[in-house]
């Protein structure tokens, strides 16, 4: 890293004022910051001071921007002192900033370092001819394709020493040069072309298409499924709004809540038990349970429930000297053929259950 000091007093100009054009410039640059941040303008108007002296900022130069921006002197020294392209001392009509940092210097730049040292000097001096002046200077941002110089406004990349010799030759004699990669590399792209993103279809526009393809198949699908959903949705409303019974409700006993159970009534401040149940009870009582008066035997029972049947016009035809007949058993096959035994009947008293012969 060079060092960064002014100029000795021999070499700096008495004074130093914008040229009345640089000077409108420069009003318009202060006039970008709001009030009291002007001294944001200090590199543009430090940048346009060294323009205006022929590519180096003096001491005046620095303290006439500061006076401009209102800053202490010091503060505009510090800018001046820390950026590279604030050239302290005069250079020559090429002034060449060569890159030391670890990429550069990895890919040759010690080699183009020594080749400028023997052929102008010890940096910072300008070349006997006028033409030319070097400074070593930290990375410029282009270490894709270092070695690299920037030679005023312009960088010069994958320099050799031989391509720096041969290109200061160039601009010493005024021909033209070729600016950017000196071996003819595309831009930052490997040397020998480009091996990555070669497909053309990622420049013509098919590709693009496709996406775009793939991306209206997509939205269509979305929009289809949203509409599904809405008319799902719409269908659940309707329903909603005119519900209808769910089939066979219709004709089905409305199913509600008793009002005329006994505790009901006891608490509505009724008769828990209406009158005509009692009467019910007493008459049920006489037939079927006289006090004093024997049960009646299983066949008396049978005879008196066939006798009710008969009189119901339901007489059954189950044989008197065998027993009936036992329910086929839950889950049996129903294309068993066998006899069912007769419906109970429920007015009548219950049939006793059969005994066996044995008993
Ligand atoms: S290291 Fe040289 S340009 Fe970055």
């Amino acid at each position: 890293m060079a060092n960064r000091r002014l100029a000795p007093a021999s070499e700096q100009p008495a004074s130093f004022a914008f040229s009345s054009e640089n000077a409108e410039w420069a009003k318009g640059q202060i006039e970008k910051y709001p009030e009291g941040r002007q001294a944001s303008a200090v590199i543009p108007l430090l940048w346009k001071a060294q323009e205006q002296n022929g590519g180096w900022l003096p001491r005046a130069a620095i303290e006439a921007v500061a006076g401009e921006l209102g800053m202490p002197h010091i503060r505009v020294l510090e800018v001046a002192t820390f950026y590279t392209m604030f050239a302290l001392e005069p250079v020559g009509r090429f002034w060449i900033q060569l890159c030391g940092t670890v990429p550069c210097d990895s890919c040759g730049a010690r080699e183009l370092k020594d080749y400028l040292q023997a052929r102008l000097g010890a940096p910072g001096h300008v070349s006997a001819d006028g033409n030319f002046s070097w400074l070593e200077v930290e990375c410029l941002g282009a270490c894709c394709n270092a070695p690299m110089a920037q030679i005023n406004q312009d960088y010069y990349e994958d320099l050799t020493p031989d391509l720096l010799g041969a290109l200061m030759d160039d601009l010493a004699a005024g021909r033209p040069v070729k600016i950017g990669s000196q071996v003819g590399r595309t831009s930052s792209e490997p040397k020998g072309g480009a091996d990555t993103l070669t497909d053309a279809t990622l420049f013509d526009g098919s590709r693009v298409g496709a996406w775009r393809q793939r991306f209206e198949d997509k939205k269509a699908e979305d929009s289809s499924e949203t509409s599904g959903k809405a008319e799902a949705a719409s269908s659940e409303q309707r329903a909603a709004a005119d519900p209808k019974p769910a089939h066979p409700a219709s004709g089905r006993a409305a199913e509600g809540k008793s009002t005329d159970a006994p505790a009901q009534r006891s608490a509505a401040g009724e008769t828990p038990v209406k009158s005509v149940d009692e009467t019910d009870a007493a008459d049920r009582t006489e037939s079927t349970a006289q006090p004093g008066t024997p049960a009646p035997s299983a066949a008396e029972t049978v005879a008196r429930a066939e006798a009710a049947g008969a009189e119901a016009g339901t007489q059954s035809d189950l044989p008197r000297d065998e027993p009936p007949p036992q329910p086929v058993a839950s889950g049996a096959s129903e294309a068993v053929d066998e006899p069912k035994p007769a419906p109970a009947n429920k007015s009548g008293p219950k049939r006793s259950a059969p005994k066996s012969e044995g008993n």
